[in-house]
């Protein structure tokens, strides 16, 4: 196994495990549970889906200087780089208007529905950005 290869393993096994917790917040932000009170394991949910962010913006980096550059010229490329900084901010608020939910700092029906939408507009970046890597459809 090459080293690029090696690493595009662990760039497709993160996409797969690192960001479905992305899913898992608005899951369980909508759940029946936190209706009634605001579920901590968010913020965890929340930490570990932006480590997985930051693995897949390292490790894609990497797959580009192992190419020898062959990558960021390719606008396919460079608009899954922006569009995962978007969703890392995306992710950055959310997590965000859920510490306050659960510190009861906001109106927790508000902050629930904002967790959710903004759960889902991640989710969407996430699909944005897959179908870039296996479309490329801007060169
Ligand atoms: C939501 C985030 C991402 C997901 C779900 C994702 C998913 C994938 C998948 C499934 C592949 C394998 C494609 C294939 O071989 O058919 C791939 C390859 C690749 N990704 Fe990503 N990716 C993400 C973010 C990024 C970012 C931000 C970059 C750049 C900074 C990047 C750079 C690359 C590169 C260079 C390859 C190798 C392409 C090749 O084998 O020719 N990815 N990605």
């Amino acid at each position: 196994m090459t080293p690029f290869e090696l690493v595009r393993l662990v760039h497709v096994l993160c996409a797969v495990l690192g960001l479905g917790l992305i899913a898992a917040v608005g899951l369980v932000a909508r759940s029946e549970r936190s209706a009634a009170s605001p579920p901590s394991e968010l913020l965890s949910l929340s930490r570990w889906s932006t480590a997985a962010l930051g693995v897949m913006m390292g490790t894609g980096m990497l797959l580009n200087v192992l190419s020898g550059g062959t990558y960021h010229h390719a606008w396919w490329f460079r608009l899954s780089a922006i569009s995962l900084v978007a969703t890392g901010a995306v992710v950055g608020f959310t997590r965000r208007r859920a510490r306050r939910w659960i510190a009861g700092e906001v109106d927790a029906s508000a902050a629930r529905r904002y967790v959710v939408s903004m759960s889902w507009a991640a989710c969407g970046l996430v699909a944005w950005i897959t179908a870039l890597m296996e479309l490329r459809p801007f060169q």
